[in-house]
């Protein structure tokens, strides 16, 4: 496999999970990988934050592909430290070719025990991170003379995940946004797609997130079953979400853009 042969790859949320699995897999088609995260300790969430160590972990995966790897610890939500890692992803590694927007939050909550700061964290980094994460990059694209860019949203971009006003509310936005840069950075021939996970098996599902999901569902069990997916497998690897992220990274999906892929076993039509 070698369809990213020469290419560099940006993806934020890189220190484990689903961006850890995108990094290595891009790294084995041949890109090298520019990447960020948070790596601390994550607002209001009820399962554990990533550490600089699961950094330094991706890190070391990426290299054992054979490629370079320039992953930092910083922050989705500061359009500065953004700007300065995909300057740095120019000038060590001569440009940008693809962009995986992937950091994001989930806190479950009912509707009347959301917060304003449950809210605007969900705002904050689902929606104006991966904004910074488009208007921080783009630039290296366009001078590229091409490229693509995934936003990762989710079933709940497209349908509903419940007790999660705040989640759903992100993920849709993503959902617009994709479209919308789409629309305008065609004319650069940069393809913007956006992807839609079901249940993923990931650190997100650590800690009490179970159990918080398990107490917001008794609130009204019917929405409960929302998202059940018609497969019978119900949690996807996180290595069968890095399979669409690398064929719309790849010259595969060249005539495709604006879409919106799921890989949620067919949850959001159930
Ligand atoms: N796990 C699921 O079931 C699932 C389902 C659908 C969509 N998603 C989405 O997939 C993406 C990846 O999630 P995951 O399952 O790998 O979760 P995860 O919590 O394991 O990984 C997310 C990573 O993003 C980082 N991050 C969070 N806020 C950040 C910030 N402000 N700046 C920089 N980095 C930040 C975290 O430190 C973490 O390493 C998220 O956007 C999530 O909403 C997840």
């Amino acid at each position: 496999m070698s369809r990213l042969e020469s290419k560099v790859a940006f993806i934020t949320g890189v220190a484990r999970g689903q961006g850890r699995a995108h990094a290595v897999r891009l790294a084995r088609e041949g890109a090298d990988i520019v990447g960020l995260d948070l790596a601390a300790p994550l607002p209001g969430v009820p399962y554990e934050s990533a550490t600089p160590a699961d950094l330094a972990e991706t890190t070391a995966l990426v290299e054992a592909e054979g490629r370079k790897a320039i992953l930092r610890q910083g922050d989705v939500r500061d359009l500065d430290a953004l700007k300065a890692l995909a300057a740095e992803a120019v000038n060590q590694l001569g440009g940008l070719d693809i962009v995986v927007a992937n950091a994001g939050i989930c806190i479950p909550a009912t509707w009347d025990e959301s917060t304003p700061a449950m809210f605007a964290d969900h705002m904050d980094i689902n929606v104006t991170g991966v904004w910074n994460t488009v208007m921080a990059t783009a630039p290296a694209l366009v001078e590229r003379g091409g490229g693509s860019i995934i936003l990762i949203s989710s079933y709940a971009g497209k349908k509903v995940q419940p007790f999660m006003v705040h989640y759903t509310t992100s993920k849709h936005a993503v959902t617009g946004m994709t479209r919308a840069f789409a629309a305008e950075l065609g004319a650069h021939n940069i393809r913007v797609n956006s992807v839609h996970p079901g249940a993923v098996a990931t650190p997100m599902g650590s800690g009490d997130m179970v159990a918080r999901i398990e107490e917001t569902n008794a609130a009204n069990p019917r929405l409960a079953v929302m998202g059940t997916p018609f497969l019978n497998q119900y949690v996807a690897e996180p290595e069968e979400i890095s399979n669409a992220v690398a064929f719309l990274a790849s010259d595969e999906s060249s005539f495709m853009t604006a879409e919106h892929v799921s890989v949620d076993g067919g949850a959001q039509y159930f």
